[in-house]
């Protein structure tokens, strides 16, 4: 499939609004996989369907996801907001062709994300972040730091959702803190 069919189909399966946000996600990290030397072309893929399961409904979440036997964990079980990212791979691979490992995996992971990810898994998740229409405490400072400090992008973008999840009294996935903690540490390792 090609991505303007990619573009198509998606158009067709989640709202205007969210289609937007998904070209200004592809749209940021075709750019910051020029400046990290990650593939532009996995980045285009990966930022374009990255939310392609947003518009399932709950009930039909855990049905899809029963139907491709993943095995969630109690947090996630009680957190439908995490569970778009993990069918989000899988109809990245069933609906929409792609194949590709690093790509559903940068999809799977975009939500919490995780220790050790790799280029263009931070990319999905930052850029998931900073495209234009979003609006947090600290949007500015991510968007800059995007360019030129992605791990610092990552630890502020972290702390926002921590702080967000906090305040609403909501179950934290410890992948969020895990991706902040290992940020942190490459930070102060000088990496
Ligand atoms: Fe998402
Ligand atoms: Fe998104």
């Amino acid at each position: 499939m090609t991505i303007d069919e990619m573009k198509e189909k998606l158009r067709q399966t989640i709202s205007p609004e969210r289609f937007r946000h998904s070209e200004e996600v592809m749209n940021e990290a075709v750019k910051l996989a020029g400046l990290y030397n990650a593939d532009v072309e996995k980045a285009r893929i990966a930022g374009l369907l990255h939310d392609c399961a947003k518009s399932t409904g709950k009930d039909e979440l855990y049905e899809e996801l029963e139907k491709y036997h993943v095995v969630l964990d109690d947090i996630q079980k009680k957190t439908p907001v995490l569970l778009h990212s993990i069918l989000g791979s899988f109809y990245a691979k069933e609906h929409y062709g792609v194949e590709d490992r690093e790509i559903l995996d940068a999809i799977y992971w975009h939500t919490t994300g995780k220790a050790g990810m790799t280029m263009l898994e931070k990319i999905i998740f930052i850029a998931d972040y900073i495209e234009s229409g979003r609006n947090f405490e600290g949007v500015e400072e991510a968007r800059k730091l995007a360019y030129t400090d992605i791990e610092k992008c990552i630890v502020l973008c972290c702390n926002s959702t921590i702080r967000y999840i906090l305040q609403k009294g909501r179950l934290l996935h410890p992948y969020i803190i895990e991706a902040r903690n290992d940020a942190l540490m490459r930070i102060e390792a000088g990496s």
